[in-house]
């Protein structure tokens, strides 16, 4: 198969975890004979400095034109801390978001056995937790109108929500619901919110058309709740984009660390797979990022991008050995801690010997 892929390494540690994915990424397409394309291109901070945009028109054209694109991670520090910054690194992940139609993130929470001690949860309590969140990934607050009046005094953003919106990721949320444990949970604030009460009411007349999927509806803040009181109630998880932004960063620390959790967002044109943590600043360059969460979007691309499900589950079984085999960075082991790209080497040649 011929696997034609667009390469967004970003900033920060985003280049080096890349180089990883990468790695990994040959040695499957060479192991199950794919022709492998790729093109490296820019976005985030070192775009806007390099071409004036932090997602460039050429970067968009090599987006649209690819099967996948393979994501690092954006944002600089320089930018974080002035709010009147004219253009900002994150303005190109939304402005991607949007014109690739990218509207359904999904981001797996899986426990690995040997890591159960990093979680802050108990044992018990997390052991087994295995649920998928969706969030909506281009309505709502992100996308609505915004501004300001009474002379800049006040400021609002607005949360909209089309029926077409909702219905397009509730039936990506049954879809998955039936491939796995068939029970979804809807979140949102339809105590309060009108947009939310929309989300309910659309989810309602759905869901008689699943009857083998259990629908459970949720309030945001109980489900922010029951994320760390009892994970394991929880199958498939659909959201709004702000209550999904919140709520999957919470979801992946119960996990471990960061450093382990991929994301894959599908688009109307082309899909986006991308590790879940930022740009890491401080350990740029330095070798020491954990290069996991993105060899494990790179299985999620295998998998969704291109239903090659041999090719990711490789990788997933290289990342588990890399587990036991403690061969980990510094974020999971301190005793002996393995560089970014002694990782990388690892589990390239994992999969190339397995
Ligand atoms: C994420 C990030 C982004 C978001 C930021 C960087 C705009 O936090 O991908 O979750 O809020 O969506
Ligand atoms: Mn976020």
């Amino acid at each position: 198969m011929k696997l034609k892929l667009a390469i967004l390494p970003g900033d920060g540690i985003g280049p080096e975890i890349i180089d990883q994915a990468m790695k990994v990424v040959k040695v499957v397409a060479a192991k199950f004979n794919h022709e492998l394309e790729y093109e490296f291109a820019l976005t985030g901070a070192c775009a806007i400095d390099e071409l004036g945009a932090p997602y460039p028109d050429s970067t968009h054209e090599l987006c649209m034109n690819a099967d996948a694109v393979l994501f690092g991670a954006i944002g600089d520090p320089k930018y974080d801390n002035n709010p009147k910054a004219p253009v900002r690194p994150e303005q190109g992940l939304l402005l991607m978001r949007k014109k690739l139609g990218l509207y359904a993130n999904i981001r797996p929470v899986v426990t690995f056995p040997s890591l159960l001690h990093k979680s802050p949860l108990r044992r018990e309590l997390i052991e087994g937790a295995d649920f998928v969140a969706i969030r909506e990934l281009t309505g709502g607050i992100y996308f609505g109108e915004k501004g300001r009046k009474d002379n800049g005094n006040t400021a609002f953003d607005v949360c909209e929500y089309t029926r077409m919106e909702v219905e397009r990721i509730l039936k990506l949320g049954y879809e998955y619901a039936m491939k796995r444990n068939k029970k979804l949970t809807v979140v949102d604030k339809a105590n309060v919110l009108e947009s939310s009460r929309l989300w309910r009411e659309v989810a309602q007349e759905m869901a008689p058309t699943y009857p083998e999927v259990t629908t459970e509806y949720m309030f945001v803040d109980n489900a922010a709740m029951q994320i760390i009181q009892w994970p394991k109630n929880f199958d498939v998880m659909v959201t709004e984009n702000m209550f999904g932004d919140i709520l999957t960063d919470e979801a992946s620390v119960i996990t471990g660390s960061l450093g382990l959790s991929p994301s894959a967002s599908i688009g109307i044109h082309t899909s986006v797979f991308e590790p879940i943590h930022g740009s890491y600043p401080q350990a740029a360059g330095k070798n020491i990022a954990n290069p996991v969460a993105t060899i494990l979007s790179a299985a999620m691309m295998f998998e969704y991008a291109f239903n090659l499900m041999e090719e990711g589950a490789i990788i997933r079984k290289a990342v588990d050995a890399s587990l036991d085999a403690k061969v980990v960075t510094v974020d999971i082991s301190t005793e002996k801690p393995y560089s970014t790209s002694e990782v990388g080497d690892w589990i390239a040649e994992w999969v190339a010997k397995n």
